[in-house]
Protein backbone atom coordinates (compact mmCIF):
# COMPACT_ATOMS: atom_id res chain seq x y z
CA UNK A 1 0.00 0.00 0.00
CA UNK A 2 0.93 3.35 -0.77
CA UNK A 3 -0.05 6.40 1.28
CA UNK A 4 -0.62 9.09 -1.68
CA UNK A 5 -0.76 12.77 -0.51
CA UNK A 6 -2.60 16.11 -3.39
CA UNK A 7 -2.55 18.96 -2.58
CA UNK A 8 -3.00 22.66 -4.50
CA UNK A 9 -1.21 25.56 -4.34
CA UNK A 10 -0.91 28.91 -5.75
CA UNK A 11 -4.02 30.36 -7.65
CA UNK A 12 -7.31 28.83 -7.34
CA UNK A 13 -8.57 27.24 -10.28
CA UNK A 14 -12.10 25.61 -11.60
CA UNK A 15 -11.09 22.20 -11.68
CA UNK A 16 -8.94 21.96 -8.79
CA UNK A 17 -11.65 20.01 -6.80
CA UNK A 18 -12.20 17.71 -10.18
CA UNK A 19 -8.57 17.48 -9.95
CA UNK A 20 -8.38 16.26 -6.03
CA UNK A 21 -11.47 14.33 -6.03
CA UNK A 22 -10.20 11.96 -8.93
CA UNK A 23 -6.31 11.83 -7.11
CA UNK A 24 -7.93 10.59 -4.20
CA UNK A 25 -10.71 8.05 -5.48
CA UNK A 26 -8.08 7.02 -7.92
CA UNK A 27 -5.70 6.03 -5.00
CA UNK A 28 -8.20 3.95 -3.56
CA UNK A 29 -9.85 2.54 -6.14
CA UNK A 30 -5.89 1.19 -6.80
CA UNK A 31 -5.51 0.08 -2.98
CA UNK A 32 -3.52 3.12 -1.73
CA UNK A 33 -4.40 5.42 0.98
CA UNK A 34 -4.86 8.52 0.05
CA UNK A 35 -4.77 12.11 1.90
CA UNK A 36 -5.42 16.00 1.20
CA UNK A 37 -2.68 18.57 2.44
CA UNK A 38 -4.44 21.79 3.32
CA UNK A 39 -3.80 24.82 2.25
CA UNK A 40 -0.70 23.99 -0.29
CA UNK A 41 2.29 24.44 1.01
CA UNK A 42 1.92 26.55 4.39
CA UNK A 43 -0.49 23.35 5.18
CA UNK A 44 2.53 20.80 4.72
CA UNK A 45 5.55 23.25 6.73
CA UNK A 46 2.97 23.57 9.63
CA UNK A 47 1.95 19.51 9.37
CA UNK A 48 -0.31 17.94 11.74
CA UNK A 49 -3.81 16.19 11.52
CA UNK A 50 -5.44 19.72 10.92
CA UNK A 51 -3.12 20.02 7.54
CA UNK A 52 -2.25 16.47 5.72
CA UNK A 53 -5.92 14.59 6.32
CA UNK A 54 -6.65 11.31 5.31
CA UNK A 55 -9.78 11.19 2.56
CA UNK A 56 -12.15 9.00 1.90
CA UNK A 57 -14.40 8.12 -0.65
CA UNK A 58 -17.69 9.95 0.33
CA UNK A 59 -15.06 12.76 1.47
CA UNK A 60 -15.29 14.39 -2.20
CA UNK A 61 -18.73 13.90 -2.68
CA UNK A 62 -20.03 16.33 -4.89
CA UNK A 63 -16.61 18.05 -5.98
CA UNK A 64 -16.84 17.50 -9.44
CA UNK A 65 -18.03 20.40 -10.44
CA UNK A 66 -17.51 22.97 -7.91
CA UNK A 67 -15.08 25.96 -8.50
CA UNK A 68 -12.31 27.16 -6.23
CA UNK A 69 -10.12 23.90 -4.50
CA UNK A 70 -11.97 23.01 -1.28
CA UNK A 71 -8.70 21.58 0.88
CA UNK A 72 -7.40 25.62 0.33
CA UNK A 73 -4.38 27.09 -1.75
CA UNK A 74 -2.12 29.87 -0.66
CA UNK A 75 1.50 30.97 -2.06
CA UNK A 76 3.82 30.18 0.86
CA UNK A 77 6.89 32.23 1.63
CA UNK A 78 8.16 29.62 4.67
CA UNK A 79 8.41 26.13 1.51
CA UNK A 80 10.99 28.61 -0.60
CA UNK A 81 13.70 28.47 2.63
CA UNK A 82 15.07 25.13 3.47
CA UNK A 83 14.04 25.18 7.04
CA UNK A 84 10.46 25.13 5.55
CA UNK A 85 10.54 22.00 3.21
CA UNK A 86 12.72 20.52 6.15
CA UNK A 87 9.31 20.75 8.82
CA UNK A 88 7.85 19.93 5.34
CA UNK A 89 9.64 16.51 4.94
CA UNK A 90 9.13 15.63 8.99
CA UNK A 91 5.36 16.03 8.70
CA UNK A 92 5.06 14.05 5.55
CA UNK A 93 6.95 11.04 7.53
CA UNK A 94 4.98 11.43 10.44
CA UNK A 95 1.93 11.40 8.20
CA UNK A 96 3.50 8.20 6.37
CA UNK A 97 3.12 9.75 2.70
CA UNK A 98 4.81 8.51 0.30
CA UNK A 99 3.79 10.10 -2.77
CA UNK A 100 2.79 13.72 -3.37
CA UNK A 101 0.41 15.08 -6.50
CA UNK A 102 0.24 18.78 -6.71
CA UNK A 103 -2.16 20.95 -8.95
CA UNK A 104 -0.62 24.10 -9.33
CA UNK A 105 1.16 26.37 -11.68
CA UNK A 106 4.93 26.45 -12.70
CA UNK A 107 5.63 28.58 -9.27
CA UNK A 108 4.16 25.43 -7.68
CA UNK A 109 5.38 22.33 -9.84
CA UNK A 110 9.35 23.60 -9.49
CA UNK A 111 8.30 23.85 -5.63
CA UNK A 112 7.32 19.82 -5.76
CA UNK A 113 10.76 19.09 -7.97
CA UNK A 114 12.94 20.92 -5.80
CA UNK A 115 11.34 19.16 -2.71
CA UNK A 116 11.99 15.70 -4.23
CA UNK A 117 15.30 16.60 -5.14
CA UNK A 118 16.24 17.72 -1.97
CA UNK A 119 14.61 14.77 0.03
CA UNK A 120 17.61 12.93 0.45
CA UNK A 121 19.78 15.37 2.16
CA UNK A 122 16.43 16.19 4.01
CA UNK A 123 15.64 12.78 5.69
CA UNK A 124 19.08 12.08 6.38
CA UNK A 125 19.69 15.59 8.27
CA UNK A 126 16.69 14.38 10.15
CA UNK A 127 17.86 11.19 10.71
CA UNK A 128 20.91 12.27 12.03
CA UNK A 129 19.71 14.64 14.23
CA UNK A 130 17.18 12.11 15.66
CA UNK A 131 13.89 13.32 14.65
CA UNK A 132 12.94 10.81 12.65
CA UNK A 133 13.33 6.85 13.42
CA UNK A 134 15.43 4.87 11.80
CA UNK A 135 12.69 2.72 10.10
CA UNK A 136 11.26 5.75 9.12
CA UNK A 137 14.48 6.92 7.36
CA UNK A 138 14.25 3.43 5.29
CA UNK A 139 10.78 3.47 4.33
CA UNK A 140 11.32 6.88 3.33
CA UNK A 141 14.25 7.12 1.04
CA UNK A 142 12.79 8.28 -2.21
CA UNK A 143 9.63 11.07 -2.76
CA UNK A 144 7.50 10.10 -5.90
CA UNK A 145 6.09 13.69 -6.87
CA UNK A 146 4.02 14.63 -10.18
CA UNK A 147 2.34 17.78 -11.34
CA UNK A 148 -0.82 18.29 -13.03
CA UNK A 149 -1.03 22.08 -14.14
CA UNK A 150 -4.25 24.20 -12.33
CA UNK A 151 -4.19 27.37 -13.52
CA UNK A 152 -6.41 29.86 -15.38
CA UNK A 153 -3.87 31.36 -17.49
CA UNK A 154 -2.73 28.36 -19.74
CA UNK A 155 0.75 30.04 -19.32
CA UNK A 156 2.80 26.60 -19.03
CA UNK A 157 4.61 24.94 -21.82
CA UNK A 158 4.32 21.38 -23.05
CA UNK A 159 0.57 21.21 -22.33
CA UNK A 160 -1.98 22.50 -24.86
CA UNK A 161 -4.21 23.88 -21.88
CA UNK A 162 -4.40 24.01 -17.85
CA UNK A 163 -6.88 22.61 -15.41
CA UNK A 164 -9.31 26.04 -15.48
CA UNK A 165 -8.55 28.15 -18.52
CA UNK A 166 -11.47 27.20 -20.18
CA UNK A 167 -14.10 27.91 -17.30
CA UNK A 168 -12.21 31.46 -17.45
CA UNK A 169 -12.61 31.59 -20.56
CA UNK A 170 -16.12 30.74 -20.51
CA UNK A 171 -16.41 33.35 -18.37
CA UNK A 172 -14.52 35.98 -19.63
CA UNK A 173 -16.96 35.75 -22.46
CA UNK A 174 -20.03 35.67 -20.57
CA UNK A 175 -18.71 39.03 -19.34
CA UNK A 176 -18.25 40.56 -22.39
CA UNK A 177 -21.05 39.56 -23.99
CA UNK A 178 -23.36 41.34 -20.93
CA UNK A 179 -21.30 44.30 -21.46
CA UNK A 180 -21.97 44.04 -25.11
CA UNK A 181 -26.05 44.70 -25.06
CA UNK A 182 -24.95 47.96 -22.79
CA UNK A 183 -22.27 49.18 -25.44
CA UNK A 184 -24.16 48.41 -28.25
CA UNK A 185 -27.37 50.76 -26.64
CA UNK A 186 -25.20 53.41 -26.19
CA UNK A 187 -23.05 53.20 -28.47
CA UNK A 188 -19.86 52.64 -26.64
CA UNK A 189 -16.56 51.49 -26.39
CA UNK A 190 -15.20 49.27 -23.31
CA UNK A 191 -11.83 48.34 -23.09
CA UNK A 192 -11.76 45.14 -20.87
CA UNK A 193 -8.88 44.17 -19.11
CA UNK A 194 -8.59 40.32 -18.34
CA UNK A 195 -6.39 38.18 -16.38
CA UNK A 196 -3.60 36.15 -17.57
CA UNK A 197 -0.44 37.20 -15.55
CA UNK A 198 2.15 37.41 -18.52
CA UNK A 199 0.51 35.23 -21.00
CA UNK A 200 -2.19 36.60 -23.31
CA UNK A 201 -4.15 32.91 -24.05
CA UNK A 202 -6.89 34.30 -22.34
CA UNK A 203 -7.59 37.65 -24.05
CA UNK A 204 -6.89 36.54 -27.26
CA UNK A 205 -9.18 33.37 -27.29
CA UNK A 206 -11.84 35.70 -25.36
CA UNK A 207 -11.32 38.44 -27.81
CA UNK A 208 -11.80 35.69 -31.04
CA UNK A 209 -14.72 34.19 -29.15
CA UNK A 210 -16.42 37.66 -28.63
CA UNK A 211 -15.29 39.11 -31.94
CA UNK A 212 -13.70 42.10 -30.32
CA UNK A 213 -12.34 44.82 -32.68
CA UNK A 214 -9.08 44.95 -30.85
CA UNK A 215 -6.92 43.06 -28.73
CA UNK A 216 -3.63 43.95 -26.74
CA UNK A 217 -1.46 40.62 -25.86
CA UNK A 218 2.37 40.44 -24.08
CA UNK A 219 3.36 38.49 -27.02
CA UNK A 220 2.68 40.97 -29.58
CA UNK A 221 4.66 44.03 -28.56
CA UNK A 222 4.52 47.40 -30.90
CA UNK A 223 5.17 51.18 -30.06
CA UNK A 224 2.72 53.21 -28.34
CA UNK A 225 2.17 54.90 -32.09
CA UNK A 226 2.06 51.79 -33.88
CA UNK A 227 -0.50 50.31 -31.87
CA UNK A 228 -2.68 53.37 -31.55
CA UNK A 229 -2.92 53.71 -35.69
CA UNK A 230 -3.57 50.35 -36.30
CA UNK A 231 -6.19 50.49 -33.46
CA UNK A 232 -7.59 53.94 -34.61
CA UNK A 233 -7.76 52.47 -38.13
CA UNK A 234 -9.66 49.06 -37.37
CA UNK A 235 -12.04 50.54 -34.90
CA UNK A 236 -12.79 53.37 -37.20
CA UNK A 237 -13.17 50.85 -40.08
CA UNK A 238 -15.44 48.92 -38.01
CA UNK A 239 -17.70 52.25 -37.13
CA UNK A 240 -18.02 52.80 -40.65
CA UNK A 241 -19.06 49.57 -41.66
CA UNK A 242 -21.93 50.84 -39.32
CA UNK A 243 -21.19 48.54 -35.83
CA UNK A 244 -22.54 50.37 -32.97
CA UNK A 245 -20.14 49.15 -30.26
CA UNK A 246 -16.35 49.08 -29.64
CA UNK A 247 -15.08 45.97 -27.44
CA UNK A 248 -10.91 46.34 -27.05
CA UNK A 249 -9.96 43.21 -24.76
CA UNK A 250 -6.34 44.25 -22.67
CA UNK A 251 -4.51 41.15 -21.47
CA UNK A 252 -3.11 42.45 -17.95
CA UNK A 253 0.62 41.50 -18.90
CA UNK A 254 0.39 43.54 -22.12
CA UNK A 255 3.07 45.24 -23.08
CA UNK A 256 4.78 47.91 -25.47
CA UNK A 257 7.77 47.32 -27.42
CA UNK A 258 9.73 49.26 -24.95
CA UNK A 259 8.48 46.64 -22.04
CA UNK A 260 6.26 49.40 -20.77
CA UNK A 261 2.94 47.97 -19.70
CA UNK A 262 0.00 48.83 -21.78
CA UNK A 263 -2.99 50.08 -19.72
CA UNK A 264 -6.65 50.24 -20.23
CA UNK A 265 -6.39 53.91 -19.36
CA UNK A 266 -3.81 54.62 -22.35
CA UNK A 267 -6.14 52.46 -24.77
CA UNK A 268 -9.12 54.49 -23.47
CA UNK A 269 -7.19 57.83 -23.61
CA UNK A 270 -6.55 57.19 -27.64
CA UNK A 271 -10.11 56.12 -28.37
CA UNK A 272 -11.45 59.48 -26.70
CA UNK A 273 -9.03 61.73 -28.05
CA UNK A 274 -8.32 60.05 -31.89
CA UNK A 275 -12.04 58.61 -32.53
CA UNK A 276 -14.30 60.62 -29.62
CA UNK A 277 -15.94 57.66 -28.41
CA UNK A 278 -17.61 57.76 -25.30
CA UNK A 279 -15.43 55.15 -23.40
CA UNK A 280 -15.35 52.88 -20.22
CA UNK A 281 -13.28 50.78 -18.69
CA UNK A 282 -14.55 47.24 -17.03
CA UNK A 283 -11.66 45.32 -15.30
CA UNK A 284 -13.19 41.87 -14.79
CA UNK A 285 -10.55 40.35 -12.19
CA UNK A 286 -11.76 37.61 -9.82
CA UNK A 287 -14.61 37.28 -11.29
CA UNK A 288 -12.93 35.28 -13.66
CA UNK A 289 -11.46 32.73 -11.37
CA UNK A 290 -15.07 31.93 -9.91
CA UNK A 291 -17.82 29.70 -10.87
CA UNK A 292 -18.48 25.97 -11.68
CA UNK A 293 -15.58 24.05 -13.66
CA UNK A 294 -16.95 23.77 -17.40
CA UNK A 295 -17.34 20.44 -19.23
CA UNK A 296 -14.09 20.09 -20.47
CA UNK A 297 -12.01 21.00 -17.42
CA UNK A 298 -14.16 18.76 -15.30
CA UNK A 299 -12.51 15.90 -17.89
CA UNK A 300 -9.27 17.10 -18.39
CA UNK A 301 -8.50 17.02 -14.71
CA UNK A 302 -10.36 13.51 -13.94
CA UNK A 303 -8.59 11.79 -16.44
CA UNK A 304 -4.99 13.85 -15.39
CA UNK A 305 -5.66 12.51 -11.61
CA UNK A 306 -6.07 9.00 -12.63
CA UNK A 307 -2.93 9.66 -15.03
CA UNK A 308 -1.11 11.16 -11.85
CA UNK A 309 -1.98 8.54 -9.76
CA UNK A 310 -0.13 5.99 -12.52
CA UNK A 311 2.52 7.88 -12.90
CA UNK A 312 3.00 8.03 -8.69
CA UNK A 313 2.99 4.70 -8.48
CA UNK A 314 5.03 3.55 -11.08
CA UNK A 315 7.58 6.10 -10.16
CA UNK A 316 10.97 5.38 -9.09
CA UNK A 317 14.36 6.96 -8.40
CA UNK A 318 15.40 7.15 -11.34
CA UNK A 319 12.36 8.42 -13.44
CA UNK A 320 12.71 12.09 -13.91
CA UNK A 321 9.13 13.72 -11.78
CA UNK A 322 6.16 14.00 -14.34
CA UNK A 323 4.00 16.61 -14.66
CA UNK A 324 0.81 15.28 -16.45
CA UNK A 325 -0.13 17.54 -19.73
CA UNK A 326 -2.15 17.35 -22.75
CA UNK A 327 -1.07 17.37 -26.32
CA UNK A 328 -3.04 17.26 -29.19
CA UNK A 329 -6.47 15.87 -27.09
CA UNK A 330 -3.90 12.59 -25.48
CA UNK A 331 -2.91 12.88 -21.78
CA UNK A 332 0.54 12.32 -21.69
CA UNK A 333 3.56 12.43 -18.97
CA UNK A 334 5.81 15.16 -19.79
CA UNK A 335 9.48 16.01 -17.54
CA UNK A 336 8.61 18.44 -15.30
CA UNK A 337 11.88 20.30 -14.66
CA UNK A 338 11.88 20.43 -18.67
CA UNK A 339 8.52 22.13 -18.91
CA UNK A 340 9.04 24.47 -16.06
CA UNK A 341 12.56 25.24 -17.43
CA UNK A 342 10.92 25.93 -20.90
CA UNK A 343 8.21 28.09 -19.39
CA UNK A 344 10.81 30.14 -17.50
CA UNK A 345 12.94 30.81 -20.69
CA UNK A 346 9.83 32.27 -22.35
CA UNK A 347 9.75 34.65 -19.39
CA UNK A 348 13.22 35.36 -19.51
CA UNK A 349 12.97 35.82 -23.63
CA UNK A 350 10.25 38.23 -23.26
CA UNK A 351 12.51 40.38 -20.77
CA UNK A 352 15.07 40.54 -23.24
CA UNK A 353 13.18 41.87 -25.93
CA UNK A 354 13.36 38.50 -28.19
CA UNK A 355 9.67 38.38 -28.96
CA UNK A 356 10.35 36.27 -31.85
CA UNK A 357 12.21 33.78 -29.56
CA UNK A 358 9.60 33.73 -26.79
CA UNK A 359 6.54 32.98 -29.28
CA UNK A 360 8.63 30.35 -30.82
CA UNK A 361 9.46 28.74 -27.32
CA UNK A 362 5.68 28.95 -26.26
CA UNK A 363 4.60 27.12 -29.57
CA UNK A 364 7.44 24.82 -29.25
CA UNK A 365 6.48 21.51 -28.39
CA UNK A 366 9.10 19.83 -26.35
CA UNK A 367 10.45 16.03 -26.73
CA UNK A 368 10.72 13.74 -24.05
O1 LIG B 1 -2.37 33.00 -11.98
C1 LIG B 1 -3.74 33.22 -11.86
C2 LIG B 1 -4.03 34.68 -11.65
O2 LIG B 1 -5.43 34.85 -11.54
C3 LIG B 1 -3.46 35.62 -12.71
O3 LIG B 1 -4.21 35.65 -13.88
C4 LIG B 1 -3.42 36.93 -11.95
O4 LIG B 1 -2.40 37.76 -12.45
C5 LIG B 1 -3.11 36.50 -10.55
O5 LIG B 1 -3.44 35.13 -10.44
C6 LIG B 1 -3.83 37.28 -9.48
O6 LIG B 1 -3.34 36.85 -8.26
P1 LIG B 1 -4.04 37.15 -6.86
O7 LIG B 1 -5.32 36.37 -6.81
O8 LIG B 1 -3.06 36.69 -5.85
O9 LIG B 1 -4.33 38.63 -6.84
Amino acid sequence: TKNIAVMTSGGDAPGMNANVRAIIRAAIYKGCKAFAVYEGYSGLVKGGPQYIREMHWNDVRGWLAEGGTNIGTARCMEFKERWGRLAACKNMIEAGIDALVVCGGDGSLTGADLFRAEWPSLIAELHEKGEITSQQYENHKHLNICGTVGSIDNDMSSTDATIGCYSSLARICEAIDYIDATANSHQRAFVIEVMGRHCGWLALMAGIATSADYIFIPEKPSSRKDWSDHMCQIVAAHRARGKRKTIVVVAEGAIASDLTPITCEDVRDVLVERLKLDTRITTLGHVQRGGNAVAYDRLLATMQGVAAVDAVLEGTPETPSPMIAVVENKIVRKPLVEAVKLTKSVAEAINAKDFAKAISLRDSEFVE
